[in-house]
Protein backbone atom coordinates (compact mmCIF):
# COMPACT_ATOMS: atom_id res chain seq x y z
CA UNK A 1 0.00 0.00 0.00
CA UNK A 2 1.38 3.20 -1.34
CA UNK A 3 1.66 5.98 1.63
CA UNK A 4 -1.14 8.53 1.52
CA UNK A 5 -0.32 12.35 1.21
CA UNK A 6 -0.43 13.97 4.84
CA UNK A 7 -3.37 16.45 5.84
CA UNK A 8 -3.27 20.18 4.77
CA UNK A 9 -4.03 22.81 6.73
CA UNK A 10 -4.20 26.97 6.77
CA UNK A 11 -1.80 27.52 9.08
CA UNK A 12 -1.45 31.00 11.17
CA UNK A 13 -2.70 33.18 13.62
CA UNK A 14 -6.44 33.61 15.09
CA UNK A 15 -6.82 37.00 13.68
CA UNK A 16 -6.48 36.14 10.27
CA UNK A 17 -9.26 34.71 8.05
CA UNK A 18 -8.63 30.64 6.97
CA UNK A 19 -8.12 32.29 3.11
CA UNK A 20 -6.06 34.46 4.42
CA UNK A 21 -3.60 31.56 5.99
CA UNK A 22 -0.97 30.02 3.62
CA UNK A 23 -1.72 26.15 3.40
CA UNK A 24 0.69 23.51 4.75
CA UNK A 25 0.70 19.92 5.28
CA UNK A 26 0.41 18.97 8.96
CA UNK A 27 1.16 16.02 10.93
CA UNK A 28 -0.79 12.63 10.42
CA UNK A 29 -3.55 11.89 13.38
CA UNK A 30 -2.62 8.94 15.17
CA UNK A 31 -4.69 7.03 17.58
CA UNK A 32 -2.81 6.77 20.48
CA UNK A 33 -3.02 8.47 23.87
CA UNK A 34 0.61 8.28 24.61
CA UNK A 35 1.86 9.69 21.27
CA UNK A 36 2.14 13.58 22.04
CA UNK A 37 2.81 15.59 18.68
CA UNK A 38 3.70 18.93 19.12
CA UNK A 39 1.34 21.67 18.39
CA UNK A 40 1.62 22.19 14.19
CA UNK A 41 2.42 26.51 14.48
CA UNK A 42 3.53 28.49 11.81
CA UNK A 43 6.42 28.49 13.69
CA UNK A 44 7.04 24.50 13.58
CA UNK A 45 5.96 23.79 10.28
CA UNK A 46 8.61 26.73 8.89
CA UNK A 47 11.36 25.40 11.06
CA UNK A 48 10.61 21.64 9.74
CA UNK A 49 10.40 23.29 6.04
CA UNK A 50 13.93 24.60 6.54
CA UNK A 51 15.34 20.95 7.66
CA UNK A 52 13.56 19.38 5.26
CA UNK A 53 14.94 21.40 2.20
CA UNK A 54 17.31 19.37 0.12
CA UNK A 55 18.71 22.97 -0.26
CA UNK A 56 19.73 23.77 3.24
CA UNK A 57 23.28 23.57 4.14
CA UNK A 58 24.49 22.09 7.30
CA UNK A 59 25.12 25.12 9.40
CA UNK A 60 21.43 26.09 9.09
CA UNK A 61 20.34 22.63 9.20
CA UNK A 62 22.04 22.17 12.34
CA UNK A 63 20.69 25.94 13.66
CA UNK A 64 16.66 24.63 12.48
CA UNK A 65 17.27 21.35 14.00
CA UNK A 66 18.42 22.49 17.29
CA UNK A 67 15.41 25.26 17.40
CA UNK A 68 13.04 22.09 16.94
CA UNK A 69 14.89 19.94 19.81
CA UNK A 70 14.64 22.54 21.99
CA UNK A 71 10.55 22.68 21.69
CA UNK A 72 10.46 18.84 22.04
CA UNK A 73 12.49 18.94 25.50
CA UNK A 74 10.67 21.27 26.54
CA UNK A 75 7.34 19.51 26.00
CA UNK A 76 9.00 16.18 27.06
CA UNK A 77 9.53 17.90 30.42
CA UNK A 78 5.93 18.75 30.96
CA UNK A 79 5.39 14.78 31.01
CA UNK A 80 7.41 14.87 34.18
CA UNK A 81 5.83 15.12 37.70
CA UNK A 82 6.02 18.25 39.81
CA UNK A 83 4.81 18.91 43.28
CA UNK A 84 3.16 22.41 44.77
CA UNK A 85 5.39 24.27 45.51
CA UNK A 86 5.23 28.40 46.45
CA UNK A 87 7.52 31.05 46.76
CA UNK A 88 7.90 34.34 47.67
CA UNK A 89 8.27 37.25 45.38
CA UNK A 90 10.63 40.05 46.23
CA UNK A 91 7.86 42.19 46.66
CA UNK A 92 6.83 40.17 49.74
CA UNK A 93 4.23 38.13 48.30
CA UNK A 94 3.39 34.37 47.87
CA UNK A 95 3.02 32.60 44.07
CA UNK A 96 1.58 29.29 44.57
CA UNK A 97 3.57 27.21 42.14
CA UNK A 98 5.20 24.29 40.94
CA UNK A 99 8.37 22.45 41.37
CA UNK A 100 10.29 19.44 39.49
CA UNK A 101 9.64 15.93 41.38
CA UNK A 102 12.31 13.12 40.64
CA UNK A 103 15.04 12.65 38.51
CA UNK A 104 15.92 12.54 35.17
CA UNK A 105 18.43 11.43 32.82
CA UNK A 106 19.38 11.40 29.10
CA UNK A 107 20.08 8.71 26.90
CA UNK A 108 20.82 9.34 23.14
CA UNK A 109 20.86 6.74 20.61
CA UNK A 110 24.28 7.21 18.37
CA UNK A 111 25.26 8.46 16.53
CA UNK A 112 21.69 10.68 15.54
CA UNK A 113 20.28 10.78 18.80
CA UNK A 114 23.86 12.68 19.88
CA UNK A 115 22.35 15.87 18.22
CA UNK A 116 19.67 16.33 20.61
CA UNK A 117 21.84 16.18 23.95
CA UNK A 118 22.54 19.76 24.18
CA UNK A 119 19.10 20.88 23.72
CA UNK A 120 18.62 18.63 26.68
CA UNK A 121 21.61 20.22 28.73
CA UNK A 122 20.70 23.70 27.73
CA UNK A 123 17.30 22.79 29.44
CA UNK A 124 18.41 20.81 32.71
CA UNK A 125 22.01 21.64 33.86
CA UNK A 126 24.38 19.10 34.51
CA UNK A 127 21.60 16.07 33.33
CA UNK A 128 23.04 13.00 33.30
CA UNK A 129 23.21 11.64 29.63
CA UNK A 130 24.11 7.85 28.55
CA UNK A 131 24.29 6.45 25.17
CA UNK A 132 23.55 3.15 23.39
CA UNK A 133 24.98 2.52 19.78
CA UNK A 134 22.55 -0.12 17.96
CA UNK A 135 23.22 -0.90 14.26
CA UNK A 136 21.80 -3.35 11.38
CA UNK A 137 23.79 -6.63 11.77
CA UNK A 138 24.77 -7.04 8.39
CA UNK A 139 24.77 -11.16 8.56
CA UNK A 140 20.91 -11.02 9.83
CA UNK A 141 19.93 -7.56 8.66
CA UNK A 142 18.40 -7.26 12.27
CA UNK A 143 19.64 -4.32 14.83
CA UNK A 144 22.48 -5.42 16.90
CA UNK A 145 23.11 -3.90 20.10
CA UNK A 146 27.06 -2.88 19.94
CA UNK A 147 27.87 -0.56 22.70
CA UNK A 148 26.04 0.84 25.73
CA UNK A 149 27.01 3.13 28.82
CA UNK A 150 24.04 4.15 30.93
CA UNK A 151 23.96 6.01 34.52
CA UNK A 152 24.28 3.20 37.21
CA UNK A 153 21.49 4.50 39.00
CA UNK A 154 19.03 4.71 35.61
CA UNK A 155 16.51 2.17 37.22
CA UNK A 156 15.51 5.58 39.50
CA UNK A 157 15.15 7.94 37.16
CA UNK A 158 13.19 9.26 34.33
CA UNK A 159 14.60 8.59 30.95
CA UNK A 160 14.25 10.59 27.78
CA UNK A 161 15.39 8.48 24.93
CA UNK A 162 16.86 10.49 22.31
CA UNK A 163 16.70 9.99 18.17
CA UNK A 164 15.41 12.33 15.64
CA UNK A 165 14.26 10.18 13.03
CA UNK A 166 11.94 7.15 14.09
CA UNK A 167 11.28 5.31 11.07
CA UNK A 168 10.55 1.35 11.61
CA UNK A 169 10.94 1.44 15.39
CA UNK A 170 14.11 -0.94 15.43
CA UNK A 171 16.55 0.61 17.31
CA UNK A 172 14.61 2.70 19.68
CA UNK A 173 12.61 -1.04 20.47
CA UNK A 174 16.06 -2.32 20.74
CA UNK A 175 16.78 0.65 23.53
CA UNK A 176 13.96 0.38 25.19
CA UNK A 177 14.48 -2.90 25.93
CA UNK A 178 18.08 -2.68 26.91
CA UNK A 179 16.54 0.49 29.81
CA UNK A 180 13.99 -1.73 30.59
CA UNK A 181 16.53 -4.99 31.15
CA UNK A 182 18.29 -1.90 33.94
CA UNK A 183 15.04 -1.83 35.95
CA UNK A 184 13.46 1.46 34.15
CA UNK A 185 9.47 1.11 34.19
CA UNK A 186 8.09 1.22 30.83
CA UNK A 187 6.17 4.44 31.59
CA UNK A 188 9.17 6.20 33.09
CA UNK A 189 10.62 6.89 29.71
CA UNK A 190 9.96 9.31 27.09
CA UNK A 191 11.05 8.92 23.66
CA UNK A 192 11.73 12.00 21.92
CA UNK A 193 11.98 12.44 17.97
CA UNK A 194 11.75 15.05 15.63
CA UNK A 195 9.76 13.19 12.20
CA UNK A 196 8.21 9.28 13.45
CA UNK A 197 6.39 7.25 10.69
CA UNK A 198 2.91 5.91 11.06
CA UNK A 199 5.05 2.52 10.92
CA UNK A 200 7.16 3.26 13.75
CA UNK A 201 4.43 4.41 15.93
CA UNK A 202 1.72 1.60 15.34
CA UNK A 203 5.01 -0.92 16.14
CA UNK A 204 5.87 0.99 19.15
CA UNK A 205 2.48 1.38 20.65
CA UNK A 206 1.68 -1.94 20.55
CA UNK A 207 5.10 -3.21 22.06
CA UNK A 208 5.13 -0.80 24.92
CA UNK A 209 1.51 0.97 25.90
CA UNK A 210 3.21 2.77 28.76
CA UNK A 211 5.45 4.10 27.20
CA UNK A 212 5.20 8.01 25.61
CA UNK A 213 5.95 9.52 22.62
CA UNK A 214 6.76 13.12 22.00
CA UNK A 215 7.27 13.68 18.24
CA UNK A 216 7.50 17.24 16.42
CA UNK A 217 5.68 15.30 13.21
CA UNK A 218 3.82 12.03 12.12
CA UNK A 219 5.14 11.69 8.22
CA UNK A 220 3.38 9.55 5.50
CA UNK A 221 5.54 6.49 6.13
CA UNK A 222 8.36 4.67 4.74
CA UNK A 223 10.20 4.47 0.98
CA UNK A 224 11.57 0.83 0.30
CA UNK A 225 14.90 1.51 2.08
CA UNK A 226 12.77 2.53 5.77
CA UNK A 227 13.94 6.30 4.87
CA UNK A 228 11.11 8.38 6.10
CA UNK A 229 8.91 10.29 3.74
CA UNK A 230 8.77 12.92 2.62
CA UNK A 231 11.02 12.81 5.66
CA UNK A 232 14.60 14.99 5.60
CA UNK A 233 17.25 12.04 4.26
CA UNK A 234 19.68 10.87 6.51
CA UNK A 235 19.39 13.17 9.63
CA UNK A 236 23.27 11.51 10.85
CA UNK A 237 24.45 12.68 7.79
CA UNK A 238 23.27 16.38 6.98
CA UNK A 239 24.09 17.34 10.92
CA UNK A 240 27.58 16.10 11.47
CA UNK A 241 28.95 15.62 7.67
CA UNK A 242 27.41 16.70 4.55
N1 LIG B 1 17.15 7.67 9.77
C1 LIG B 1 17.33 8.83 9.10
O1 LIG B 1 18.29 9.54 9.32
N2 LIG B 1 16.43 9.17 8.17
C2 LIG B 1 15.34 8.43 7.89
O2 LIG B 1 14.55 8.81 7.03
C3 LIG B 1 15.17 7.22 8.59
C4 LIG B 1 16.09 6.86 9.52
Amino acid sequence: EKPKPGPVQSIGPDYRSPSQKPQATVSTEVPFETVTVLPQTPQLIALLSKIRDVNTDRGDFIFYSNRIIRLLVEEGLNHLPTVQHTVTTPVGRPYEGLSFEGRICGVSIMRAGEAMEQGLRDCCRSVRIGKILIQRDEETAQPKLFYDKLPEDIADRWVLLLDPMFATGGSAIMAVEVLKSRGVPEDHILFLNLIASPEGINNFATKFPKLRVVTAFVDQGLDEKNYIIPGLGDFGDRYYTM
